[in-house]
């Protein structure tokens, strides 16, 4: 008997960090931030030098990102753990939107993403695990019990991400960080290897123009129906 999971995919800035941070706590369940693994490669290659497009590095990354030594908040009590990696406290650094491009730059690479599948099956624990990412549903966790794939407007997307920013001291631009967000999108839709889409068997919710507490009830509204 495996542990049951709620799977969030779905852009950045849509709102399903946030959401699936409130469900795990509310369900006392563990939490995985799979876009945080991605990052933690990226971390480790950009210190590296290592490029996406060159085969020997993706092997390098590959290599990196199975041997991760990686202390991950998978606590579900809301909180946000410091994300560790070999020890030392990189939650600030993963959040560089430099990072995340090199992340979305190195998964689209088959060796990458196997070398993170079974360690996300790992943290499939009881009592339930809630699992944010781009392929949740579709490939790490298909036999999840609800699946939501969370969008909201590039331009509402960019604004969050905006806030997120400002609030933690990082100088940002808003049209940067839009195209920023619309680049990144496009690339983890249009790679062959498990793109950024929704399960054939997921519920869409769109953010747009809704406050947390809002979706949060339409979310455990569906939580419901499944029972
Ligand atoms: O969600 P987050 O912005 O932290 O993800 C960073 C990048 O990691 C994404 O743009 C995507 O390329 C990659 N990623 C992925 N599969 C996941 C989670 C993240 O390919 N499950």
């Amino acid at each position: 008997h495996l542990a049951p999971v709620v799977a969030f995919d779905g852009p950045g800035g849509s709102g399903k960090g946030t959401l699936s941070r409130l469900v795990a706590a509310r369900l006392g369940w563990h939490l995985l931030d799979s876009g945080a693994l991605y990052r933690l490669v990226a971390v480790v290659a950009a210190r590296e030098g290592w490029d996406p497009e060159k085969p020997a590095d993706v092997d390098r990354a590959a290599a990196a990102a199975a041997a991760l030594d990686v202390a991950f908040p998978v606590a579900g009590d809301g909180s946000d753990a410091a994300v560790l990696l070999a020890g030392e406290n990189v939650t600030a650094v993963i959040r560089d939107e430099a990072v995340a491009r090199l992340a979305s730059g190195f998964a689209a690479h088959p060796p990458v993403r196997a070398a993170l599948l079974e360690l996300q099956r790992r943290l499939r624990r009881e009592p339930g695990l809630v699992a944010d990412g781009r392929d949740m549903g579709t490939v790490v966790f298909p036999d999840a019990e609800l699946k939501l794939y969370v969008t909201a407007s590039p331009d509402e997307r960019a604004r969050r991400r905006y806030e997120q920013l400002s609030l933690s001291g990082g100088g940002a631009n808003i049209d940067q960080i839009y195209w920023d967000i619309v680049e990144r999108d496009a690339r983890d839709q249009a790679r062959t290897h498990s793109p950024m889409k929704p399960a054939a068997d997921a519920v869409e919710v769109d953010t747009t123009g809704e406050d947390v507490e809002q979706t949060l009830a339409r979310v455990f509204g569906l939580l419901s129906e499944r029972g």
